[in-house]
């Protein structure tokens, strides 16, 4: 009798082949681009709550020590998974909708092995834990790199017909393709990086450090606010509770943009 392990014995790989199969895998990679969109702007507003103690280094100390007790190392390294997913198969829509690239099945096969190879560097590097590089070297080296990817996505699509807030949020997906995936991995270099508020509060006494803090933030609450708007408008036909809906989450983003801008200016 044969006992051997079979891939469908684990959960939802069944679900997944069988929907593959009816639905195709855009319709299953545009779900999982909804989940981990969802999954990352919930953990953005929790970070940001998390770094506004930063104020008070005790506290923050306490809460990151809090959050270290309660959760393995296992699972920050799991936040990844959204991260790069979200990351690479955004940079496919875009290279689709904006740069007219049709060789799409291509991209979708080379995302679970780029995205594999970008977890096993990152759980490389958080295991050894004894990286060191210099902050503004680093960002000055991924910030122009995301500008310049801004930049040709504005070339691109500043004469279509689409709408400003629109163009927007791609605008700002370009900009985050490199920036969300490079802070991760330098968040992770070295544990004190990312964890030790003396370190952080040195590294975000600098101007230069506190500008990409704040493109990072806006651009992060920007897509991921029009992101929640344009799902909510998939699920509610009234117009008066779509326009409440709107503003609620304005209004929530808005608050989220005050703390952070609020830390990062006067840190
Ligand atoms: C890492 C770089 C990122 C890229 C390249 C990217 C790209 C994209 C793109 C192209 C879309 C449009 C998808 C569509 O309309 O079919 C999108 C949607 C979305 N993004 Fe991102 N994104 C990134 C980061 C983030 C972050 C950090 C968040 C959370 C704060 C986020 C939250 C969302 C949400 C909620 C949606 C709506 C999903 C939907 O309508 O199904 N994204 N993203
Ligand atoms: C577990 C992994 C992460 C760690 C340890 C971490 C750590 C940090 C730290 C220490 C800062 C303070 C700024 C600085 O040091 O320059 C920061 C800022 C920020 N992080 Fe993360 N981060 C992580 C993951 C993420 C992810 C996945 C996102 C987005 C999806 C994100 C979005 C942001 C944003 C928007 C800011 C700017 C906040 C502000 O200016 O108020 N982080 N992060």
């Amino acid at each position: 009798m044969a006992t051997g392990f079979s891939l469908t014995k684990i959960p939802g790989v069944r679900f997944l082949q069988t929907k593959s199969r009816t639905r195709g895998w855009p319709y299953i990679a545009s779900w999982a681009h909804r989940i981990s969109g969802v999954m990352l702007i919930l953990y953005v507003l929790l970070h940001i709550l998390t770094l506004s103690a930063l104020k008070n280094p005790d506290d923050f100390d306490n809460k990151i020590k809090f959050y270290a007790s309660i959760l393995p190392v296992f699972l920050e390294w799991l936040l990844a998974v959204p991260v790069i997913y979200h990351a690479l198969n955004g940079g496919r829509l875009i290279l689709y909708e904006i740069f007219g690239n049709r060789q799409d099945n291509l991209i979708l096969q080379w995302l679970p092995g780029i995205s594999a190879t970008y977890m096993l560097l990152l759980g490389i590097f958080m295991v050894m834990g004894n990286q060191a590089v210099s902050a503004i070297l680093f960002w000055t080296y991924i910030a122009a790199a995301s500008v310049f990817i801004s930049y040709l996505t504005v070339m691109k699509i500043r004469h279509s017909g689409a709408s400003k807030l629109w163009k927007m949020q791609r605008i700002s997906a370009a900009f985050l393709f490199l920036m969300i995936p490079a802070h991760m991995l330098y968040m992770h270099l070295d544990p004190s990086i990312g964890r030790d508020s003396s370190v952080i509060i040195a590294r975000m006494n600098n101007n230069f450090i506190k500008l990409i803090d704040l493109m990072l933030l806006i651009s992060v609450l920007y897509h991921g606010a029009y992101g929640i708007i344009e799902i909510s408008r998939d699920y509610v036909s009234s117009h008066r509770v779509q326009a409440a809906c709107t503003a609620t989450i304005m209004l929530i983003v808005a608050f989220f943009v005050w703390i952070g801008m609020k830390l990062t200016v006067l840190i």
